[in-house]
């Protein structure tokens, strides 16, 4: 790796817990399997593929005679994908007194004692093949959040951290929050890792991981893009896009940050198995409205010129209905007397919802109550609806949100929000006296056959591409905001 920086000898072995390791695999092995999969999602263990392991090696500049005495670790090292392929190159490459260069040189951190057995032996295996044996491997089991001893000491941390959302951090809540990346907004553990990750790195350190791509954009990646910037970190993204390299819910990106570089541009690969170059790109083609953005230049142009250019307030998209409670309100079988036609608009079928509204206010329960038919329907119902999260209890015979209730008297548009191309957008004429719930609508005064023709488009499919906002089965969603957007520019 061009820069790296060497510091042999420096590092006092602070717990070397092979020993230990070894002592625990049989019971480990023993008791591996069943706990794997409900243990995932709490500690963020997915490990990774071989293939995809080479690729964030080779993209990290890992490979070749410049590894000889580069200090690496992967700071949640699980069974030891990362650390298998790391000692196999480390090996081929050594001339020297392998045994005591991979004692000096590799390092593991990982919570889970049995996974971290299980890489001790893993090592094991990979360094007899090659002659050495009986390494004492600088293994921590530890949580690498208060692992403070490699700080500005290693040439590599590469990985794949743990992905932890917020809300199943538990124990580990208030520790993530005392790190910079993890204070703000719906956090995630993978954030924290980052930080570790570049304090672990040494003058001219290179850190790769493959992880969630969420900081792109996120409200919780501002203070990890606002480093990246600043520092002139980010040397390679592979964004995987709809790609899943392993079983795990979630859209993830190669990222290879590299401090005190030379250049200042970010080679830009897309993914389809292999990481394929796209671009080479400038911070200010790829940052702007405070997130990052990865498309070749050309279509990077057209969406600043988009996100600039689209304001304006010719158009309102808004949320349907929320009901809170949809199976009660809505249905083809729900009273007459108080209902209106609706339509979802994710699926653009109709159906009938009570609608306990008039003039946008929720009538009184006694007038509702004459209606008999009415009186009955919610008689069977009326703990469930106050069981919902809604603020005011003596409103419970009313929707869960406002939302949607106000535009019943105007026509309006229903819209999908989920597409793969622009054959997929469903819009549906909603007459005043209509409502719109499982979606978005748009209101305007521009005449809707206008309109119809710039988001039936490829160059809207284009745009929602290129947001990023991946779901399952090669499908984009957006949001209202995005949908306005795109609207006020074709029509600004
Ligand atoms: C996504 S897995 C990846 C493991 C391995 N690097 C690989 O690629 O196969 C993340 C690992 O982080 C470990 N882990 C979770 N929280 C940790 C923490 N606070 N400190 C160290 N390791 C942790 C999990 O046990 C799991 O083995």
């Amino acid at each position: 790796m061009e820069g790296g920086r060497s510091r042999k000898g420096g590092l006092p072995r602070v717990f070397d817990v092979s020993e230990i390791v070894r002592e625990n695999l049989d019971i480990t092995l023993r008791k591996e399997s069943t706990s794997d999969k409900t243990d995932c999602k709490n500690t963020g263990r997915v490990y990774t593929p071989r293939r995809v392991v080479d690729q964030i090696l080779d993209l990290a500049g890992y490979r070749g005679p410049g590894i000889v005495g580069k200090r690496v670790v992967d700071n949640s090292c699980g069974d030891g994908a990362f650390l298998g392929a790391i000692v196999e190159r480390y090996c081929r490459e050594s001339r020297g007194n392998l045994k005591r260069e991979l004692e000096e040189f590799v390092f593991g951190i990982e919570i889970d004692e049995r996974a971290i057995a299980r890489c001790a032996e893993r090592l094991d295996e990979m360094a007899a093949r090659f002659g050495a044996r009986d390494v004492r491997w600088n293994l921590l089991r530890a949580n690498a959040l208060s692992v403070e001893q490699y700080d500005g000491t290693m040439d590599f941390v590469l990985g794949n951290p743990p992905y932890v959302r917020v809300h199943r951090l538990g124990d580990s809540f208030d520790a993530v929050k005392r790190f910079k990346f993890g204070r703000r907004g719906m956090t995630d553990l993978y954030l924290v890792f980052y930080e570790i990750g570049l304090n672990m790195l040494s003058e001219n350190g290179t850190l790769a991981y493959i992880a969630p791509s969420s900081f792109f954009n996120s409200v919780a990646g501002e203070a990890f893009r606002t480093r990246i910037v600043e520092d002139n970190l980010l040397a390679s993204v592979v964004d995987l896009g709809h790609y899943q390299a392993f079983k795990a819910a979630t859209y993830n990106a190669i990222v290879v940050l590299q401090k005190n570089r030379a250049a200042s541009t970010t080679k830009y690969y897309e993914y389809d198995g292999e990481p394929r170059r796209v671009d080479e790109l400038a911070l200010e083609d790829l940052y702007f409205q405070n997130a990052f953005h990865f498309l070749n230049r050309e279509d990077l142009r057209e969406l600043k010129e988009i996100l600039t250019l689209g304001v304006g307030d010719k158009f309102e998209v808004k949320n349907g209905f929320a009901t809170l409670a949809d199976s009660f309100f809505i249905g083809d079988s729900v009273p007459l007397s108080r209902s209106i036609p609706v339509v979802k608009a994710s699926t653009g079928k109709w159906t009938r919802c009570v609608f306990p509204y008039e003039n946008g206010k929720l009538v009184p329960w006694e007038e509702l109550a004459r209606d008999a038919e009415l009186r009955v329907f919610y008689g069977s119902a009326k703990q469930r609806l106050k069981k919902r999260s809604i603020t005011n209890r003596d409103e419970w015979y009313g929707f869960g949100r406002s939302q949607g209730i106000v535009d019943v008297p105007k026509r309006k548009f229903s819209i999908n929000s989920l597409l793969r191309d622009e054959k997929d957008l469903k819009l549906v004429d909603c007459p005043p006296g209509t409502g719109v719930y499982g979606g978005l609508y748009v209101v305007s005064d521009v005449p809707f056959d206008e309109w119809r023709n710039a988001l039936v488009s490829e160059r809207f499919a284009r745009y929602v591409a290129s947001l990023k906002k991946y779901k399952s089965g090669g499908y984009y969603t957006f949001s209202s905001k995005d949908l306005k957007t795109f609207l006020e520019y074709s029509f600004r």
